[in-house]
């Protein structure tokens, strides 16, 4: 039989009404909700990202600004530039996209960010906070990923999540946000051996490794949950994850698309946190 396919656009078209209002509640009370975004370089996948992070913000009535540098920018320039934000009363969340270029130290500007305002949940203070179930900013895309498999109505709790890839951005946040759930939870990688026979274990299968097509039916068991985060062009500028989509489509119980799973999760994880910034600000 075939897996249902989770339609995580529909769901963040979904949370994103939800957000709308709260925008809009927010704004009325004087604070409307302030993302800045910088952008370093010409790399076209983050232009896209940006791109299409500002008309979510437009869309959701908060406040964006984008801030382009060329990528011969310094360390300390952008460093700068970031204290100045830190600083500014109508910007309540601040993004560098990422990746920056290589003279430019990414812990140091991640560091940089005040944790208040920082909406990605990269900053070790979050992510210490992530780690032992307390106050945070959940990262984005991570956060997006259980919504997802909540939304299945799969109780998580003692299920076997496999997550394969283990990148700062997501795979051990998204691990450690599992665990939380009382999962639990096998991180794979690049050294792991005989990856089909632990991912077929999996009742839960989540893939962020940002190779296309690693993942087959050889890797999933009937019924599971299979969750792709990659995100890959190919042939043609044509975009797929992780997962062979039409053959594991036919193993698993639920799979996200891609493009239309996780990637509209992320943005809107994102506009989530902003709000959350923009409302503790206000209750400071
Ligand atoms: N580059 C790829 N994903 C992300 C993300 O979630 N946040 C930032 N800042 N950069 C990224």
């Amino acid at each position: 039989m075939s897996a249902v396919i989770i339609d995580g656009k529909q769901v963040a078209k979904d949370i994103r009404e939800e957000i709308k209002v709260e925008v809009e509640r927010l704004t009325q009370q004087g604070v409307r909700p302030g993302l800045a975004v910088i952008l370093i370089g010409e790399d076209p996948a983050s232009q896209s990202y940006v791109k299409a992070k500002a008309k979510a913000c437009e869309e959701a009535g908060i406040y964006s600004s984008v801030i382009r540098k060329n990528e011969t920018i310094t360390e300390s320039e952008l460093l700068q530039l970031i204290d100045e934000l830190n600083g500014d009363e109508s910007i309540h969340g601040i993004l560098v996209q990422l990746p920056l270029p290589k003279h430019i130290s990414e812990e140091a500007v991640i560091q940089a960010i005040h944790p208040a305002k920082d909406v990605d949940g990269f900053h070790p203070i979050n992510v210490g906070n992530m780690v032992i179930g307390a106050d945070c900013y959940l990262p984005c895309t991570p956060h997006g990923v259980v919504e997802l498999i909540k939304r299945t109505g799969t109780s998580i709790s003692g299920k076997h999540a496999v997550v394969v890839g283990r990148s700062n951005i997501v795979g051990k946040p998204v691990s450690m946000l599992l665990l939380q759930e009382n999962a639990t939870v096998s991180i794979c990688h690049s050294r792991t051996k005989n990856l089909a026979d632990i991912t077929r274990q999996a009742d839960i299968l989540v893939v962020a490794v940002g190779k296309a097509h690693m993942i087959g039916a050889e890797h999933v068991a009937p019924g599971a949950i299979v969750i792709d985060v990659g995100v890959n062009r190919v042939e043609g500028n044509k975009l797929v994850g992780d997962v062979r989509f039409d053959e594991v489509k036919e193993i698993a119980g639920f799979i996200t698309p891609v493009p239309g799973g996780v990637g509209p999760m992320t943005i809107t994880m994102l506009l989530k946190n902003t709000v959350e910034a923009a409302k503790k600000k206000m209750m400071a």
